[in-house]
């Protein structure tokens, strides 16, 4: 098998297939510390994409509750106790991914789910880690009781899994984007994408007989605008953009410094604050997530790999001195700003500001909401306003 350089886990490893990256790589970054799990993004994705027939349990974007939540059922754990041991030696990732753990004669280390495991999207909302009881949600963080939501697409991966495991080469990835598509007029239902893919982000149309999957929201893309689950979202959480290709060993790209900046660059290569979903796995995912900071350390190293205590540290000192960390939390606010892709940002003493491809600016946001407080007592109307802080 050729070996193909995986920056996320800091070495090379083997893939069917060899290295052969996109121009520029659609990527999408969700703020899981916003995340209200209003399922919103699922709706609207739902609603764009899949309700046809045979689609009824196809959830192309999906929220589920961490840790019991799953879509499909366990999904992560099933996939993290095949691969045994996940060691890392600093940034280099010491275990075996889904492609060198295959079995003699498989491509990738892989599960299929059944029926079952796809019928319950939601299961174990809102189910808390930890015991709750009286005062425990204020005892500290990391908090003794948690949970999170975990909005999920699919990674749109540099090293897909479904793609590698699909006999019919069904499954392609575009050069000019990045974007993982599967051919429905090549496909013929072998159903190895489902088997492969550990993040189980390829689906089976029982009607239909073929596969499908998130599509990244291509037809939007090319017009420059921002996917569906990404505009409708009501928390905010979500940006879509391109990330640069790392340099040939793997390290960082030159990042242009200075007043306008590719907002996706600098999350995830210049402040290192977007990472993405468990990297071991080998995929080189390209969704990435500011992971929440109220979580155990343990459980977000394995989900988000050895860089999440940096990241969650950089959260928590813009949430403390957002006065120092001007740039960053007037790139938060561009989040759910506007239906284009920005492709460049600033942030000036204000306002943050989103630009497209030609630097044309295209949003403005006040890094501070202006907020106005009434008084307690109107005296033109002889009301008191009860709700008012
Ligand atoms: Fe394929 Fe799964 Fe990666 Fe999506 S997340 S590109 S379905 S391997
Ligand atoms: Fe659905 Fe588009 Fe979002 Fe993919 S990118 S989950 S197709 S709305
Ligand atoms: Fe290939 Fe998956 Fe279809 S393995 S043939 S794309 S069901």
């Amino acid at each position: 098998m050729p070996e193909v350089l995986n920056w996320q886990i800091g070495r090379k490893m083997s893939y069917p297939y060899e290295e052969s990256r996109p121009r520029r790589q659609f990527a999408m970054v969700m703020d899981l510390n916003k995340c209200i799990a209003c399922q919103t993004c699922t709706v609207s994705c739902k609603t764009t994409w899949t309700r046809g027939r045979g689609q009824e349990y196809i959830f192309w974007n999906n929220v589920e509750t961490k840790p019991y939540g799953g879509y499909p059922l366990a999904w992560d754990v099933r996939i993290l106790e095949r691969l045994g041991p996940q060691r890392w030696e600093g940034g280099r990732y010491a275990g075996q991914t889904v492609f060198e753990a295959a079995p003699p004669g498989e491509t990738v280390l892989g599960w299929f789910p059944s029926a079952p495991h796809w019928m319950h999207p939601n299961l174990g909302e809102d189910e808390p880690r930890g015991r709750v009881k009286r005062g425990t949600y204020l005892s500290g963080l990391p908090h003794a009781v948690w949970m999170f939501y975990l909005p999920r697409i699919c990674n749109h991966c540099t090293y897909p899994a479904c793609l590698a495991a699909c006999p019919r080469k069904a499954i392609y990835k575009r050069p000019e984007d990045g974007v993982v598509l599967v051919d429905q007029s090549r496909c013929r239902g072998y159903r190895e994408c489902i088997r492969a893919c550990p993040y189980k982000k390829t689906h089976f149309n029982l009607t239909t007989r073929v596969a499908e999957k998130c599509i990244g929201c291509y037809p939007a893309l090319e017009q420059n605008l921002q996917n569906m689950c990404v505009t409708a979202c009501i928390g905010r959480i979500r940006l879509a953009g391109y990330l640069t290709p790392p340099r040939k060993d793997g390290s960082p790209p030159e990042i242009e410094e200075g007043d306008m900046q590719n907002p996706i660059d600098y999350l995830v290569w210049k402040r290192r604050l977007a990472l993405p979903l468990y990297p071991q796995f080998g995929l080189e995912p390209n969704v990435y997530y500011l992971p929440p900071v109220h979580v155990p350390l343990p459980y977000l190293r394995q989900m988000f790999g050895p860089k999440v205590e940096e990241a969650v540290d950089t959260y928590r000192r813009m949430m403390k001195e957002p006065e120092k960390e001007r740039e960053l939390a007037g790139l938060l606010c561009l989040f759910g700003s506007t239906y284009r892709v920005i492709h460049r940002f600033r942030v000036s003493a204000t306002h943050a500001h989103g630009y497209d491809e030609e630097g044309r600016e295209i949003v403005r946001v006040p890094q501070r909401e202006p907020s106005y407080v009434r008084p307690f007592y109107d005296p033109e109307r002889g009301v008191y306003r009860h709700n008012v802080p």
